[in-house]
Order: structure tokens, then sequence, then C-alpha cells
């Protein structure tokens, strides 16, 4: 069965084409990605009408792309898979429009998927793949989440983020050091170069015993100590306070997705989203977990940040266990706002 995936949730428009046999796991055959950024930048954070707008550009030559990169033709289509949320939605519109175009042409059937479900299956297109159960990890630029999972579709909410996500904190903390959008790459190349233990920021929630977290209050303390250091900052100054506010959002998510492993029992790790691209985060947590004889797992770097590729198979891997409910009438919604704890 081959099912196409479009995303368009936010400032990445990605298609994929992904084929599964009955029994065996699904296969990436092709995908392609066109990142909005450039044309965000100069506003420093994401025109949600400018995203709309270039999705409506992009969609369909991505999906030529793909189509031609896995020698399919349109008509061997069986699923068409869009975002159907949460993100922008203008955005979301988009791609769910364009597939339920496409898929009415085609007289196939279409499968409407939760991003934040895409984004914690997607480690298992990855050549280390999880198995069930396991505590997930979701740091995206919106949501900062841990889940517990136990197959597809069951999916328990231990604790989340109380104001800011992790994505947000390294967002926020990199344009007060006027590093562009979106600041985490940045800020986290920069951070290389500076010392850890330079500020002392605080660590929000990481003594409360429960798995919640709160960011809001980290961006404020980087406000309070950039306005205090005589401008402008030296180079020395802003790599320290890069490296003293990813050190800060490293420990936290840490210290409970530790936590988190510890509660339920599991001794597996699945961390997915924007953030989990984090050299730093990857390498803090591999140790930890080797400590605990614990497992982690990672999308391949590629498929940390929206794509295609992981609504392609969030939709495949229902598809296969028949939990999804796929639609022909033509209609279609989309959830700007959607817990993955609904589904
Ligand atoms: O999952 P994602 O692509 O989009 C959402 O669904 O939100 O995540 C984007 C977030 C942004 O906040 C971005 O700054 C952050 O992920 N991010 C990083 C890194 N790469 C992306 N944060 C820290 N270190 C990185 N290497
Ligand atoms: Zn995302």
């Amino acid at each position: 069965m081959k099912v196409l995936g479009i995303e368009s949730s936010c400032d990445e428009t990605g298609v994929a084409l992904v084929e599964f046999q009955a029994d065996e796991p699904p296969a990436l055959r092709a995908q392609a990605l066109h990142s909005q950024i450039d044309m965000h930048q100069a506003y420093g954070g994401v025109v949600p009408e400018l995203a709309s707008r270039d999705h409506i550009r992009r969609v369909l030559p991505l999906t030529q792309q793909v189509l031609a990169e896995a020698g399919c033709a349109l008509s061997e289509v069986d699923v068409v898979a869009y975002t159907r949320g949460p993100g922008l939605a203008g955005a979301l519109l988009v791609g769910a429009g364009v597939a339920v175009s496409l898929a009415a042409a085609l007289q196939r059937p279409t499968l409407g998927v939760h991003h934040l479900e895409g984004h914690l299956l997607s480690p298992f297109l990855s050549d280390d793949p999880p198995s069930f159960p396991f505590v997930a990890l979701l740091v995206s630029g919106g949501h900062s989440q841990l889940m517990r999972v136990d197959g597809v579709g069951k999916y328990t909410l231990l604790g989340e983020t109380v104001d800011d996500a992790a994505g947000e904190a390294f967002d926020k903390s990199a344009k007060l050091l006027g590093l562009g959008y979106p600041g985490g790459p940045a800020l986290a190349r920069l951070a290389e170069l500076g010392d850890a233990n330079a500020f002392d920021l605080p660590r929000p929630l990481l003594h409360k015993p429960n798995l919640d977290f709160s960011f809001a209050g980290l961006k404020t303390a980087v406000a309070v100590k950039v306005a205090k250091l005589p401008p402008p900052l030296t180079e020395a100054q802003r790599a320290d306070m890069a490296a003293s506010v990813q050190a800060a959002i490293i420990d936290v998510l840490c210290a409970k997705a530790m936590r988190a492993l510890k509660a339920t029992g599991l001794k597996c790790l699945v961390v997915a989203g924007g953030v989990g691209a984090n050299s730093q985060l990857r390498s803090r947590l591999n140790r930890e977990c080797r400590r605990i004889s614990a497992r982690v797992h990672y999308p391949e770097p590629a498929l940390c940040t929206d794509n295609g590729a992981m609504i392609a198979l969030a939709a495949a891997m229902r598809l296969q266990r028949g939990l999804a409910a796929t639609d022909e009438s033509g209609a279609f919604d989309v959830r700007p706002r959607w817990d993955l704890a609904e589904l």
C-alpha cells in the first residue's frame, strides 16, 4: 500500500511517499521538503498568511518531485494523508485542501493525521527503531510533553509545559542574543563556544516531583541578565549566555525524562520534535540512559523537524493496525488546537 503524506502545519511544506506490506515496517520511498525559514527570517518569526501562501506554491511541485523520485505514478497512490492539526489554521487548510482534492480526483480515501503523532512515531523510520511500550519526550517549537506510549494511538500524558515549550525557550533566548529565526540551531552552535557555568540561570520545576515543565521564566531570566550587562555584548558573553541557557533547558528535560522512565518502570525512551536534533541533549540523554540500562531512540536528524515522511508514516502505521478512520466524503476540517491524548 502506498501512502502519500502532506505536512503543512507551520513553516515547512513536506511531502513523502511511504509504502508498506501487511506486517512489515513501512518504508520511506521518497520525500521532499521546502523550508520557509528564509522568508520568515525578516520578520523574526512565522507570519501565518505568508506561510499559507507559500504552502500553496510549493505543495504540488514537491508532490511531483516525490512521485518522480519514487518512480510512482499518481494513480498508484492508495491513500492521501495530511496533517489535520495542531498548527496554523490557514497553513493546515492548504495541505488538507490539496490532499482532499487529489484524493477525490484519484477516487482514493484521505486520512487526517495528528502532527505530534507523526513526530512521536518518526523514529520508526530510523535504522534503530524503538518497540512499544516507551516513554516519549516530545520537544518541538510549540510543545513539550512526556507521554507514555503503549502502542499506536495509545498515548497517556505524563507531563507537559505549563507555559512556553522548550523550542520556544531556545527561540526566545536566541532572539534576545540577536540570533536569527528560528534560534534553536543558531543558539546551539554558539553554545559550543561558551561556558555553560558562566551565568546562573533557573531550572524551573526541576525539584518539583511532577513531570511538568515551565520555560517562560528562563527567557525572563536571560532578558534580565542581558539587560544588566553593558551593551553591546561581547562575542564571549553571547556564547557564554547561549551555553548557559542550553544547559538549563537540557538539565530540566533530562531530569524529567529520567523521572518519567523511573515512574513508569519503562526502559525505552523516544525523543522527537525539533529540539530532539540538539546534539548536547542527545549526548546527555545517551549518557544518562546508559547509566540506568535504558535505550534511547531518535528520528534520523533530517526527520526531527517537520516533514512529510512522519505524516505518511503515522498514517501507514494506523492503516496497518486497522486504526485509521479514512474518509472518502470529500469533506474535511482542520484542528489548529488538538490534544494528542484525545486520539
Ligand atoms: O518540531 P519542529 O520542527 O516544529 C514544531 O512542530 O514546532 O520544532 C521546531 C523547534 C524550533 O523551536 C527550533 O528552534 C527547535 O525546534 N530546534 C532546535 C534545534 N533544531 C531545531 N533547538 C535546539 N537545538 C537544535 N539543534
Ligand atoms: Zn513539528
